[in-house]
């Protein structure tokens, strides 16, 4: 088969890494791809926002399926315009897609079908908002654009004046453009947090390995937050919250999504958090996440390509995902300043060769001749899996020393939160 794997980043390397183990896969292109992902297939030069260009190269190269990577273009629809043109895709429709890019719906739709959530309330204008004060009215709290901001949009506000500045600049000011439209405001809530991924054809949930991406910019939890500087998986939870994830929030969504005439097909990540009151949904994502999809691919044993097959042609029930009995860590390495002002351009030396046990996948890199630089602020992700997740850990940490760039900035506690979890558990 031939594929295409829309986007460029580190999910998508690790995307295109997962497919070519597979049999059945002769050719992978990706839109716009990156240079790790160049080493195993072709990298095209169109945008993966470019949904007829995408269109027109899949018809041109007669390819077989197209695997998307980011949520933007597939709330913009290329997954209705592949469809119409007959073009096999992988991913939720424009519909569907709204459970990630209309926020305000996704909490109205969590609502109405009793998924736990936080309170929450949508404004449109700026002075309704700052009437705010009955339904939430506790610091701090969350407020989130309502569109999709590229990971800029929700924002936690300590005091009054913090949140009257957010909402001036949101729906005032109109920081965040079309994405910024409507606001909705929640509560904020304390616990671990966890990323459930499931495959689904609108019927059958197939689950894949959970995880705990690590958003702050500093270890233990501190600073600004970011895209995510890592993960590990798989996330241990135990018996009885599993239970309550499964029964609670995803079988009751992925019904009710089908109840709504949503026919919602491909991978549904759930955002949770396991507050003392049970597990709650803080987001739904159309779309595996980053950077956990670089934890969890790696300890995936079975072929990815049949699985997102058989969510199209709507026959998941007929194949299984079979895991590692492994741990994976994902420690993300960024341009020192990221995610305020940093420099790009830096070139990424590799001082001794990786193990082979290593993989590191792109997202901010780019051949300049024939140095390899730094070119946005998340650069690479390194991944190492173990039976032992502190071996795992440690391996990660030793094979990131043989890895340089200038002002290249890590977390050095990725997986702790694992062991400490462990631990306790194997104390009770
Ligand atoms: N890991 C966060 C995200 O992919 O949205």
């Amino acid at each position: 088969m031939k594929l295409l794997i829309v986007g460029g980043g580190g999910r998508e390397h690790a995307l295109v890494w997962k497919l070519s183990k597979s049999k059945k896969v002769k050719k992978i292109y990706a839109a716009p791809g990156n240079p790790g992902i160049a080493q195993i297939g072709t990298c095209v030069n169109i945008l993966a926002t470019d949904i007829q260009g995408l269109a027109r190269f899949a018809e041109e190269k007669k390819i077989d399926l197209t695997v998307v990577g980011p949520e933007v273009p597939l709330a913009l629809g290329i997954v209705d315009e592949f469809t119409k043109r007959g073009l096999k895709i992988f991913g939720p429709n424009k519909k569907a897609s709204r459970i990630e890019a209309d926020k305000a719906f996704a909490r109205d739709f969590m609502l109405r079908f009793g998924i736990p959530a936080p309170k929450f309330q949508v404004y449109e204008t700026a002075s309704e908002a700052l009437k705010y004060t009955k339904t939430i009215n506790k610091y701090p709290t969350v407020v989130k654009a309502s569109g999709l901001a590229g990971g800029k949009g929700a924002i936690i506000v300590n005091t009054r004046k913090e949140y009257e500045k957010t909402v001036d600049e949101i729906l005032v000011q109109h920081r965040l453009g079309e994405a910024g439209k409507r606001i909705v405001v929640e509560e904020f809530l304390t616990g671990q947090e966890a990323s459930i991924f499931v495959l689904t054809d609108g019927i059958t949930i197939t689950y894949l390995p959970a995880s705990q991406d690590h958003k702050k910019l500093h270890d233990r939890n501190r600073g600004p937050n970011t895209g995510g500087m890592g993960a590990y998986a798989p996330y241990p939870t135990n018996r009885r919250v599993k239970n309550i994830i499964e029964q609670v929030i995803i079988q009751p969504t992925i019904l009710s999504l089908k109840d709504q005439g949503m026919d919602y097909k491909g991978v549904l990540y759930a955002g949770i958090i396991l507050t003392s009151l049970g597990p709650k949904v803080l987001e739904f994502n159309c779309r595996f996440g980053d950077p956990e999809a670089q934890a969890i691919l790696p300890i995936v044993e079975s072929d990815l390509l049949e699985s997102l097959l058989a969510v199209i042609d709507g026959r998941l029930s007929d194949v299984q995902i079979k895991t590692k009995n492994h741990w994976s860590i994902c420690v993300v390495l960024a341009s020192g300043g990221y995610p305020f002002d940093y420099r790009v351009g830096e070139e990424i030396r590799f001082k001794d060769s990786l193990s082979s046990k290593t993989l590191v996948f792109h997202a901010g890199t780019k051949m300049d001749d024939s140095k390899l630089i730094t070119s946005s602020g998340r650069v690479l992700s390194v991944v190492t899996t173990h039976e032992n997740l502190k071996i795992a850990k440690q391996k990660t940490y030793e094979e990131i020393k043989k890895i340089h760039f200038k002002g290249m900035y890590y977390r050095k506690d990725i997986g702790n939160s694992g062991m400490k979890k462990m631990k306790r558990k194997r104390r009770r």
